[in-house]
């Protein structure tokens, strides 16, 4: 059984390899207790040479990296925190798919494992019921010939409850565990998160970008609806009508032109 924000509870890598069913990802773990960042340790791990597939898992993070400088509330015992590392044979314009492929992995897990049905707002937020529960931060190191190895960092609000999210985020965000009334086994959810991402990165390396893209197009949140998007020196507005090949978001603004978003915070507006 699982609890609110407990120090003591793990999820360790004897459990999670016990049920897992796959072939690589996942198969090296390293596990701690307290960590400033499941991506930092893993991309010194990386450039020290770990193989494709290892994961880094923590109870807790005191410095956990969110997209845009943010940080990610990584409060002890109820979430996941990890962190896999990959060495991708394409272009590095191809991060980008990973870190869709990666938010329907999760999306995928969580479906399986809960009675939940999640979504993916633009590019990778995992929302349930229109509600924040999970985030996606890749990092990657490039050569000029390709990507040297490429950190995706994943964290799930599993067993958060009310008191473990900060008063900013209780509006926008929220756990499986509030969303579904009950807790969520983060050993299970975890060892399912790892098969769903080595099938689908299996299946992008071998079949390429369109069946990830279809899979994220069903399970967008983003897509028909009217958004804005807040970049650095400017706002775009209109109709989310997209995902292109590299992952942009593409818009059909006010005056019918279309314009492909590539990075950029995503507002879902009310259609009025
Ligand atoms: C986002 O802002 O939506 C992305 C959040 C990503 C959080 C995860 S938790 C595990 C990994 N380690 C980090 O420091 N960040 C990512």
């Amino acid at each position: 059984m699982e609890h609110s924000s407990d120090p003591n509870n793990s999820y360790l890598p004897e459990q999670i390899k016990k049920i897992l069913k796959n072939r690589w990802l996942g198969h090296t773990i390293h596990h701690y207790r307290q960590l400033d960042s499941t991506n930092l340790t893993a991309m010194e791990l990386a450039q020290q040479g770990a193989p494709e597939g290892t994961a880094v898992l923590a109870d807790q993070q005191l410095r956990g990296r969110g997209r845009g400088s943010r940080s990610w509330h990584s409060p002890p015992g109820v979430g996941v925190y990890c962190s896999i590392i990959f060495r991708p044979k394409f272009l590095p314009s191809m991060a980008q798919l990973i870190t869709l492929m990666t938010a329907v992995a999760v999306a995928r897990a969580v479906s399986l494992k809960t009675s939940l049905s999640p979504q993916i707002k633009w590019p990778n937020d995992i929302l349930v019921n229109d509600k924040k529960v999970g985030g996606i931060l890749s990092e990657a190191e490039a050569s000029p010939s390709g990507i040297k190895h490429l950190v995706v960092g994943i964290g799930i609000n599993v067993n958060h409850t009310s008191t473990d999210l900060p008063e900013e985020l209780l509006i926008g965000a929220s756990s499986l565990r509030l969303e579904l009334g009950e807790p969520v086994e983060r050993v299970a959810l975890t060892a399912q998160l790892f098969m769903e991402l080595e099938s689908f990165y299996e299946r992008l390396q071998q079949e390429g970008s369109a069946m990830i893209l279809e899979q994220w197009r069903s399970l967008s949140a983003t897509l028909g609806r009217r958004v804005r998007v807040i970049q650095k020196d400017k706002l775009v507005e209109g109709i989310a009508v997209d995902v292109t090949e590299e992952g942009a978001l593409l818009l059909r603004e006010e005056k019918g032109s279309l314009t492909a978003v590539h990075a950029g915070e995503v507002r879902h507006l009310r259609t009025s």
